[in-house]
């Protein structure tokens, strides 16, 4: 396997892929639609991502993964694809829902019909997934045993009630993580839209013979991220919001949680996963197995900027939102020998040093709030 196609290559996952592949000899080819809300007006200029791989010596071709005929000439002499071309904010799914349906789950239906009908050389495809799939991820009752707790009502968040409850008895239930087997009930319409995707690619795999394998990435950071765009990955949001000087607006009461694992692990992943023959046909957690609460997150973030901002714990919440989340990553230690090497202290390190060499961008963050509100989805 030679030649490997990226779709969605210039954004973050993407981009950084691009230049880890091509060090290893791979000759890749990016399709990206510099999408505006990732890449700004004028990505010559705009987007740092989209400067990274524009003279790394990757091919590449803007159009979109829902145009057929751009779709047949790139795969043409492909060995290899991974698909990562995707609208991916969780909120904004909510009200965005056609668009998101168009991209994500279309996009992945076109590539299936031309893999189907077309002739081509292509032996692997790796396709992005979430752990927005699984919702609220796996919690343990002492009296029901392994439990999946389905999205929390409005009116317990309202009183200040954020912990998930047993679905079967209303118990407290203990956090445990999440492996690949655990119920699979998304709580957004981008959770679907990734369940969607996933499952079209694995049937795809089967049916035409073609090794196929899917990753559940979790909330992947590190340099190069987004900071302008106000739809994704707190990380983000907190940092702008510090060096703007803003208060934290922190959610709910701050100890919700989830699993943040490093840009070069996630990269190191995928790799394993195209380049192992027991990645074939299957499903793996990408993460760390270690969950971090949104408060420990500010505080890391605060610590590493020297900027001292008040932490404000809102009680605000978004419908839809999990609680917790965290992966159970020992399918993928034992069958692809991955281990995530970078922990959350270093990781952050290594992402707050980048980000003071960035600009600071304006905190568009309100207005995707407003957004919400206005659609009843903010409370
Ligand atoms: N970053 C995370 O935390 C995370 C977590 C779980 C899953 N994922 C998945 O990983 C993949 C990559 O995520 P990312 O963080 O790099 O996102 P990103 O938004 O940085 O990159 C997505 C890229 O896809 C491009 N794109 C959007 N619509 C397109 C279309 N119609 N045709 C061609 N290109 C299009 C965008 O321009 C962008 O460059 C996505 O599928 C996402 O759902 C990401
Ligand atoms: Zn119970």
């Amino acid at each position: 396997m030679k030649n490997i196609l990226i779709t969605g290559g210039a954004g973050f996952i993407g981009s950084n892929l691009a230049i880890k592949l091509l060090t290893r000899g791979y000759n890749v080819t990016i399709l990206d639609n510099l999408s505006e809300q990732i890449h700004g007006k004028d990505p010559k200029t705009t987007s740092p991502l989209y400067n990274n791989i524009k003279n790394s010596g990757a091919a590449f071709v803007k159009g979109s993964v829902t145009d057929r005929k751009t779709l047949e000439q790139v795969i043409e002499h492909q060995d290899c694809i991974v698909h990562l071309a995707a609208e991916t904010g969780t909120g904004q799914s909510m009200y965005e829902i056609e668009r998101y349906c168009q991209t994500n789950i279309m996009g992945t239906a076109l590539l299936a019909d031309v893999l189907t009908n077309k002739k081509h050389n292509v032996e692997k495809v790796v396709v992005a997934s979430s752990r927005a799939i699984y919702g609220e991820g796996k919690y343990f009752c002492k009296h029901c045993g392994d439990v999946y707790p389905s999205a929390r009502e409005d009116k317990a968040m309202h009183e200040g009630d954020f912990e998930c409850k047993c679905p079967v008895c209303s118990s407290d239930v203990e956090l445990v993580a999440t492996d690949e087997n655990s119920l699979i009930h998304p709580t957004s319409v981008y959770g679907i839209n990734k369940q969607n995707q996933e499952q079209m690619i694995m049937l795809l795999g089967n049916t035409l013979g073609i090794s196929s394998t899917a990753l559940r990435y979790q909330n992947v950071y590190g340099p190069t991220q987004s900071l302008s765009n106000p739809y994704t990955g707190i990380l983000s949001v907190f940092s702008t919001q510090i060096r703007n000087e803003h208060p934290l607006n922190i959610f709910e009461d701050g100890n919700e949680s989830r699993d943040f694992v490093f840009i070069d692990d996630v990269t190191d992943a995928t790799i394993l996963a195209i380049e192992k023959k027991q990645s074939t046909g299957e499903i793996f957690n990408i993460g760390t197995g270690i969950s971090t609460s949104v408060n420990d997150v500010a505080k890391e973030l605060i610590a590493n900027y020297g900027i001292n901002v008040p932490m404000k714990i809102s009680g605000n919440y978004r419908l839809g939102d999990i609680r917790h989340n965290f992966a159970d990553i020992s399918k993928a230690d034992k069958l692809l020998d991955y281990k995530p090497k970078i922990s959350f202290a270093e990781g952050i390190k290594r992402f707050t040093s980048w980000v003071k060499t960035q600009d600071v961008t304006e905190d568009k963050y309100q207005s995707s709030i407003d957004e919400m509100k206005s659609k009843g989805l903010y409370k």
